[in-house]
């Protein structure tokens, strides 16, 4: 009988921790795994765990230290890390096993890497469970466009946090980890420091002391360090006379280069290079291809095992369509790119716009491996203004474009010293699930959005309000097509900084594909640039059937697509009877409403958040709802007045009001709410 009520005690023990760890599961779900001080999605430092890890590997010491003083769930006693092969599981890709009775997790994997990428899985909201995972892209690297000055270009929040100037302080040291161990967390593992527009400069000794002592920081987290570089670097910084790709003396420049920096960062990733592309140096100005140039600088570094990304982004003002031109360009070359060479191509044939059909480089591309480039940065979805969830977007490219060949994909960053790192503090998603999606590009945007509010500490939804922040998080990038270029319209931004409408603009002797009108093309007859084969630039025909014919008719062209690819009378009518006009006023209505909508929902979210992040959010929002009444009077009144129609709601903006404004910002400026309330 004693016997059976010690048996009965014991299953009793046993049991226990695993009941307990059930309930605290479920409360893992409805509360924040860890809420802290930190102003990124990083686990706040509380009472450690006894952590085993017997290797020497940094990055498994990385991840060792880091569950030592962070507890991801304190159900566990003991997490081990393990170094070894596991059938099915790749190079950096891990498996945790979890031992209930014995309270242990343990991660796997083969290499240092992937037990950095477990550990930190374990901070993901109910992840301290049995399951594995590996990155579908071995290349998943931030390119940050920051200028030797501080400048970024195209950036938003503030400076850039690299500094070139002097040995790193204390202070620089720990915001860089702080930086570090959010990219790891989010499974980012490389990070261009330099804007593609590239100084010479930056292949000076002095600045690769500065940036061997930020590789040496970012390295225990996985993160290799790349570069930017100048094509004519040896002509400028080299006292070559020339930059000419097939020039002895020029490789042995590069050979050179590569062999100083290798000597400094012994790991140190490779070159990204934009090349005869608006302005920059290239191989072209020596009558030699891009295969030509990229080999070259491929050869330099291939004894180090290091990479070229080779940028796609070409185009010239002669042509009659930007949008052909990277494909024109680049798909002959196929096949003739060192083994070492990737070529980067934006996810969308113009620019970085709020929506774009996928590049036909995708499809084109069938013996080159590809980085895809994405824009974190809103350059062209209202700065850091505009509450803008890019996940949806960057779902629908990897949808719709082949990934056959994607290696890699890319993120211009949008970091800056700000406080919050990124101006808007909700953009702070956009980087997290740029990397969530890196890693996995069939990962859900919503499922995205809700990890990032659970693991961020700086933000507090309970399960009753999730869906609310969910729907405006995920609904907000489609509010800001409709309120700026719904129907495949693109490129209607304000000269330079393009922040606002301006489908208008004029600047004389400009180049015209940098002007709205190369590509609204609206006169008293439609609207749309006609890019068929039967009629148009023929852009239609780099896509492979049966999507160019789809694309071809107006009849089957997606709506979202359809101003992007054809001209259409003002009269032509949808599938839904509506005519272009109608469909016009429609979408530009439900992007205002859109947004009045989010600014509800913020509302109701009251409270999520201390008080001074809610109304700076708040502020954001109501800025945004006036840019968006801006952006529909602009665009209804300017195209109205083209078709001698008038918009189906009374305007608050006339044109006479509009045309005049200018912000006077550069490319490096976010447009405070006081300069805008100002102007308007
Ligand atoms: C856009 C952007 C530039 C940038 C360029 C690029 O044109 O406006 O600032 O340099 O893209 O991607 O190279």
């Amino acid at each position: 009988m004693r016997q059976r009520a010690y048996i009965l005690l014991m299953i009793m023990s046993r049991l226990r921790p695993i009941l307990l760890h059930t309930l605290a599961l479920s409360s893992f779900f409805c509360v924040s795994a860890y809420r802290g001080d930190s102003n990124l999605w990083l686990p706040k430092a509380d009472s450690g765990t006894s952590v085993e890890y017997k290797g020497k590997n940094q990055n498994a010491i990385k991840a060792a230290e880091i569950l030592s003083k962070h507890l991801p769930d304190d159900y566990f006693k003991t997490i081990k890390l393990e170094e070894k092969k596991v059938k099915g599981i790749p190079y950096d890709g891990y498996t945790i096993n979890v031992d209930s009775i014995e309270r242990t997790v343990t991660v796997i994997s083969p290499s240092g890497e992937g037990l950095l990428y477990g550990s930190l899985s374990l901070y993901r909201p109910n992840n301290c469970k049995n399951h594995s995972d590996y990155p579908r892209n071995q290349i998943r690297i931030l390119n940050h466009w920051d200028n030797l000055d501080g400048t970024i270009e195209r950036g938003y929040a503030g400076k850039s946090i690299w500094n070139w100037d002097s040995p790193l302080t204390k202070e620089q040291i720990a915001l860089y980890e702080k930086y570090a161990l959010a990219n790891a967390m989010a499974g980012i593992n490389g990070t261009v420091l330099n804007n593609v527009n590239a100084s010479p400069n930056m292949l000076t000794k002095e600045i690769l002391e500065r940036v061997a002592e930020i590789a040496d920081i970012l390295r225990p987290y996985g993160i290799k360090v790349y570069l930017s570089v100048n094509f004519a670097s040896p002509s400028v910084i080299g006292r070559l006379e020339t930059a000419d790709p097939l020039n002895k003396d020029v490789a042995k420049w590069w050979q050179d280069k590569a062999k100083e920096i290798y000597s400094l960062i012994p790991d140190f990733g490779g070159f990204l290079v934009k090349a005869n592309s608006e302005g920059q140096p290239g191989p072209c100005d020596f009558g030699r291809t891009h295969a030509d140039g990229a080999n070259m600088l491929a050869r330099a570094l291939k004894p180090y095992d290091g990479i070229v990304m080779w940028r796609a982004f070409v185009y010239s003002p002669s042509d009659p369509d930007r949008a052909k031109q990277a494909y024109a360009e680049f798909q002959p070359l196929d096949g003739k790119f060192d083994s070492n060479v990737l070529v980067q191509v934006k996810n969308g044939p113009v620019d970085f716009q709020p929506r774009e059909p996928y590049s036909p480089l995708f499809d084109g591309m069938k013996k080159t491996p590809l980085v895809a480039e994405l824009q974190i940065t809103q350059e062209y979805l209202g700065h850091a203004n505009h509450l803008a969830y890019l996940a949806p977007m960057w779902e629908e490219f990897f949808e719709e474009a082949p990934q056959n060949n994607v290696k890699g994909v890319a993120g211009v960053a949008n970091v800056g010293n700000n406080d919050n790192f990124t101006g808007h503090p909700l953009a702070q998603a956009n980087w997290y699930a740029f990397g969530r999606l890196a890693w996995d590009p069939t990962l859900k945007s919503e499922d995205i959005v809700e990890e990032w509010a659970q693991i961020t500490p700086w933000i507090d939804i309970d399960e009753k309000r999730m869906p609310e922040f969910k729907k405006m998080m995920c609904d907000s990038r489609e509010h800001v097509v409709d309120y700026m270029m719904p129907i495949g319209l693109h490129h209607q931004f304000a000269w330079g900084h393009h922040y606002g409408p301006q489908p208008w603009c004029e600047i004389p002797g400009a180049r015209a594909d940098w002007l709205p009108s190369y590509y609204h093309k609206a006169d008293s007859d439609g609207i749309g640039f006609d890019r068929t084969i039967a009629t148009g630039s023929g852009a239609t025909a780099q896509y492979p059937s049966p999507l160019k014919d789809t694309l071809e008719n107006p009849a089957t062209c997606p709506e979202k697509y359809l101003l992007w690819f054809h001209h259409l009378d003002w009269d032509y009518r949808l599938p839904s009877g509506e005519t272009i006009w109608e469909a016009l006023n429609r979408h530009y209505d439900a992007g205002v409403e859109g947004v009045a909508e989010m600014r509800e929902s913020w509302q109701n979210l009251e409270g999520c958040t201390e008080p001074e992040i809610y109304h700076d959010i708040e502020s954001r929002l109501l800025t945004q709802h006036k840019d968006a009444i801006w952006w529909r009077d602009g665009c209804l009144e300017y195209f109205g007045r083209k078709a001698n129609l008038k918009p189906n709601k009374l305007s608050m903006h006339s044109l006479e009001e509009m045309i005049p404004v200018e912000l006077g910002i550069d490319n490096y400026t976010n447009p405070s709410k006081d300069l805008l309330d100002k102007v308007r």
